[in-house]
């Protein structure tokens, strides 16, 4: 009997130890931020989310892809038709033309908003070896992912002393490893906003987040609205079963047949 029990807790010492070890990982904390997006009633702040594409596009575009926003579906927080034309040209895509050589046309509104690289080996080139991955759904991609990108981003600090810095790596306690292929992409005053909005790294921040958000799950608040409806038909159903099962169940209370 005695040696089932040693048995059982050195089994669960064993199984315990590498759970220990993941729950004791190396990254910090996230920061903890209130976002207008957070729970049931919680919708993408629109303006934020057009400042937030105005950094993505000024400084985030020119290393992380958007493949699977297309420039049209932008009008959802507040740009103009002529706008999305306008911004889709900037860029050039390949098509075929008429003697199958590939040739570059400007970009229309049905484009998706494609990366700065040909391949994942052209990135990581330009890169120091570390790949930028797509943005599009970076936020559903990691746990809690508006606090992660957002502590992230403002997170840069100088390592601790005994702390070894790889070459061509930044020190980031939010990154798995402490330390991030990418610099530091965003410093006060970076990003000149056209609605007088101040442009510190914590507001911009937080800008790109909400654009982030809203490209991660463009259907976010269309999902909620259901929920809360399939909420109230769910409570008045509830109502209207317990009113009848009164109803049938009274004269089985009363004694009656
Ligand atoms: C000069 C190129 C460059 C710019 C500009 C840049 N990044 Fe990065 N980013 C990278 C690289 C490279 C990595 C991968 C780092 C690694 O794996 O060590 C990365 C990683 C990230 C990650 C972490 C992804 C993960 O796996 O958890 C996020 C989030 C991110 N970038 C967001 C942004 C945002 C938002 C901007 C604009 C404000 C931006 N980046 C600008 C190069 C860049």
């Amino acid at each position: 009997m005695r040696g089932t029990w040693l048995k059982t807790l050195a089994l669960i010492t064993a199984l315990s130890t590498p759970v220990a070890l993941l729950a004791s990982s190396d990254v910090k904390a996230l920061k903890e931020v209130h976002w207008s997006f957070d729970g049931a009633f919680g919708t993408v702040d629109r303006q934020a989310a057009q400042r937030g594409f105005q950094v993505y596009k000024e400084v985030c575009s020119s290393c992380h892809g958007l493949g699977r926003v297309a420039f049209r579906s932008l009008k959802d927080i507040g740009f103009s038709e002529a706008e999305i034309k306008a911004l889709a040209a900037e860029r050039s895509y390949n098509t075929l033309n008429d003697a199958g050589e590939t040739v570059e046309r400007p970009g229309l509104p049905s484009d998706k908003i494609k990366g700065p690289f040909p391949n994942e080996a052209a990135a990581r080139a330009a890169n120091n070896g570390a790949y930028p991955p797509d943005l599009s759904l970076i936020i559903k991609a990691r746990p809690h992912g508006a606090n992660y990108v957002y502590s992230l981003l403002t997170g840069y600090e100088e390592p601790p002393a005994d702390f070894v810095v790889g070459a061509g790596m930044n020190y980031n306690p939010y990154f798995p490893g402490r330390q991030i292929g990418m610099a530091a992409p965003l410093s006060d005053g970076q990003v000149t906003y056209a609605d007088g909005t101040a442009n510190t790294t914590d507001q911009m921040t937080r800008d790109v987040v909400n654009f982030l958000q809203w490209a991660a799950e463009p259907e976010m608040e269309a999902r909620k609205r259901m929920g809360i409806k399939v909420m109230i038909f769910l409570s008045i159903a509830a109502i209207l079963f317990y009113i009848a099962k009164q109803r049938v169940w009274a004269r089985v209370y009363r004694g009656e047949e």
